[in-house]
């Protein structure tokens, strides 16, 4: 069973498909993961799985690669304590999870933004151009920045997880590219695409980041490394002040616009 550990999730659900049913019944999303690089021993301690948890899972999941044969389940070694479940965040996190708040805010807009978009009509076009320039600065040059520069530099960079995130902002560039190229060619029908896959792409990634990746860090953070986050992450916040608070109000003008016109609609 041991090597299993140090092999790739996919690469076992690939080989053995019922264990990613298995997974998902420990609310596990291993298999709609878009990349799922993680090793099978650190997605045990990054979603924290109580030791209970941690022996059905990992005998559910022997009996499936070794059918017939009781072997003998390793229990997977802890970097931090097994905490209690319940999400916590230390301050800088904290900062994080907010700043999420108001991506998705902008992510629940694009149906209706691409509801009747016609980017050979220059107002649409110009739309498409604001949610690009909203999500080129506050969601990548702001928020992924202070991840990218700051927050996953205190881990490894060998860490598949983290390897993982980056490939998914990797990914969510391209499609924002791909929106830009697409809205400049008259492509009504790529842009609504390339949005629409961003927009499924970042929500999965903020769920994993809010729900298990910062609590995880939390929990292998020390306090002089957190207090020097809470430091790092208020100097970003002065450098980004003007870009963050025109962001903010662009995505407040944006669901005034949108509540409005449903109540103009409904009338
Ligand atoms: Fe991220
Ligand atoms: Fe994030």
């Amino acid at each position: 069973m041991k090597q299993y550990l140090n092999r790739g999730i996919k690469e076992i659900i690939q080989e053995f498909p019922e264990t990613g049913r298995i997974l998902d019944t420990f609310n596990i999303g291993c298999t709609a993961c878009s990349v799922g690089t993680c090793l099978l021993k650190d997605i045990v301690e990054v979603h924290n799985l109580p030791y209970e948890e941690e022996r059905a899972l990992m005998l559910q999941i022997s009996r499936v690669i070794y059918p017939g044969v009781e072997v003998e389940v390793p229990r997977i070694e802890r970097k931090a304590p097994v905490g209690d479940g319940k999400i916590t965040y230390s301050p800088p996190m904290r900062a994080l999870v907010d700043e999420h708040t108001v991506i998705k805010r902008l992510l629940a807009l694009i149906p209706r933004i691409l509801e009747d978009l016609d980017v050979t009509r220059e107002h649409d076009r110009q739309v498409v151009l604001e949610v690009v320039d909203f999500i080129r600065s506050y969601a990548d040059r702001f928020h992924h920045a202070k991840e990218e520069d700051i927050l996953f530099k205190e881990f490894s960079d060998d860490l598949e997880i983290l390897k993982s995130m980056l490939e998914e902002h990797r990914i969510g560039r391209e499609h924002v590219k791909a929106v830009l190229d697409t809205a400049e060619r008259g492509d009504t029908l790529s842009v609504k695409f390339h949005l629409t896959s961003y927009g499924q792409l970042l929500l999965g990634h903020i769920k994993k980041e809010d729900e298990i990746l910062y609590p995880w860090m939390d929990r292998n953070l020390s306090t002089a490394q957190v207090g020097e986050l809470f430091a790092r992450f208020a100097k970003t916040d002065e450098q980004f002040r003007d870009t963050a608070s025109r962001q903010k109000e662009f995505v407040r003008r944006l669901e005034k616009k949108f509540s409005h016109e449903e109540v103009t609609n409904n009338v």
